[in-house]
This record gives C-alpha cells, structure tokens and sequence, in this order.
C-alpha cells in the first residue's frame, strides 16, 4: 500500500506506567481543548486492552476531570470485542469503568461498537454508518478524528489489526469485523484509512515484552505489512508515542522519527 508520507513522531519515556499515563493525560487534555476551541467539539477514539487503563483512571480524576470539556466531547472506540457491553472483556466496559462514568460527558455522545451483535458484519457497517454520519459535516469522504488513542501487542498489532489480516488491505470501508485466528473469533475494528485520517495519534506501550517490537516498529527502515502498527502514519497528523522505561529500554535513542 503506497501510502502517505510518513510524519514525524515524538517519542515520550515515562519512568513507569504511572509517569506514562500522566504525560499522556496531559496532551489528552491538550488535544480536548484546542479541537473544541477550534471545532466546538472533540472527536476521540479510545482504545482497548490495559494499558490505556492508567491514562483513564488519571482522566477521570482532578484536574483533568475539570479541565477536559467532556460536555463537548464524542467518545468512540478502535476497535471492540464480539462480547455484551457488561462483559469483562468489552472494552467499552473497561472505559465505562475506568474513566466515562466518572466525567460529565452526555450518554448520546458516548458510541460503543455493537460487540453483542451476532453478524459482527452487520455491527461494523452500523459503526461506519455512524461515523459517516458524524463526520458528514467535513468535505473530506474520511472522519478526521481529533484523537485515537492505540495500544500495541508484542506481535504489533493494533487496535484488531492483527499481522497478515486481510482488514490491512482494506482501503475503503471504514470499520471491518475479521476473523482472528488466534483469538478463534471475530472482532470489530477501524480500518487503516480512518486510524490514519485522524489530526493526533497516542501509541501507549508499556512493559519489557514489548520493547523489540517497539524497537522495530520505531527504528526498522522502511515498513512490513506484517506489523500492524508500522502502517500507522497519519498523512496530515502527528503520532506520539508514550511509552515506559521498560518497553523503550532498547531504542537507540530517546526521539525517534519514523523514515
Ligand atoms: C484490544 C486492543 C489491542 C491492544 C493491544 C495491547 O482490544 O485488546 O485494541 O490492540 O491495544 O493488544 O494491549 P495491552 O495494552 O493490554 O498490552
């Protein structure tokens, strides 16, 4: 996939996971304010797995709980689990758990994927529906989200872009639900264009098992399509990286810009 020249990154190192999920609380906040000064609104994707779980727990505490204009934001998801709402496995459950319960944002603006849907099919074109129709407003044929936030697995997968899937092909449907083999089941996830279309991308990666992915996905030459998180570049946007000692403790240096 030709894709997009490649922005530049900022590569943060927080001593631990706590000291990541408050660097990248801070921009969050940032992000929040500047896109409702500007756009009135603030357009997030959240994202699943545990890491992001520190960044929402400082989220929903002071002074970020005052500071970020939760009336004005739009809360969705990368990517969600074939699984109800209330399972512990939703990522919807975990957000609602760790961060929306806790701030005055409008229940109409929180946008869960349809996990419970048994034609997983079905709940994607439902999201992409609702995407479309949110970002309908912009000229552009892409939603432009203000923030997505990413985790990364130790094989560099991202939201549920899994190495070799079809979904990374994907060029024009905006949300797709791949088998994942691994995982003997489907999951819900946005595809590359919208992950790539947005103004600000988080990678949050912490832990020693993830620090050769990180190495090769920040320093490697060029791109495999086989790692999901090197074919994050936004084409009109910037990607910061918060990561822990653990996870950064082989880069070759503290800022990396991708080639
Ligand atoms: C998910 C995420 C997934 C996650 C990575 C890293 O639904 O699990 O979208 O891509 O970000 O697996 O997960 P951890 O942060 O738990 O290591």
């Amino acid at each position: 996939m030709e894709g997009p020249t490649r922005r530049a990154s900022e590569v943060v190192v927080a001593a631990d996971p706590v000291g990541l999920a408050h660097a990248a609380a801070e921009r969050f906040a940032d992000i929040a304010e500047e896109a409702v000064a500007r756009d009135g609104r603030f357009t997030v994707a959240l994202a699943g797995g545990s890491t992001p779980k520190g960044l929402y727990s400082v989220l929903a505490t002071e002074p970020y709980r005052s500071r970020v204009p939760w009336r004005e934001a739009l809360v969705f998801w990368g990517d969600e689990r074939c699984v109800p709402p209330d399972h512990a496995d939703s990522n919807y459950q975990t957000a609602t758990e760790t961060l929306l319960r806790h701030v005055p944002i409008p229940a109409a603006q929180i946008h869960r994927m349809r996990g419970e849907d048994p034609d997983p099919d079905r709940a994607a074109a439902d999201y992409e529906w609702l995407l479309r129709l949110t970002f309908q407003r912009e000229s552009r044929l892409l939603p432009r989200f203000d923030l997505v936030l990413l985790g990364m697995g130790a094989d560099g997968h991202t939201v549920s872009l899994f190495p070799g899937s079809p979904a990374l092909r994907e060029s024009a449907r905006l949300v797709v639900a791949p088998y994942v083999a691994r995982l003997q089941t489907h999951r819900l996830t946005l595809t590359l264009p919208v992950l790539n279309g947005a103004r600000s991308i988080f990678f949050l990666v912490s832990g020693e098992e993830k620090a050769r992915m990180l190495k090769t996905v920040l320093e490697a030459v060029g791109r495999s399509h086989e790692i999901p998180s090197q074919m994050i570049f936004p084409s009109r946007g910037t990607i910061t990286w918060f990561v822990d000692s653990a996870a950064a403790h082989l880069l070759a240096r503290r800022e990396a810009s991708l080639p």
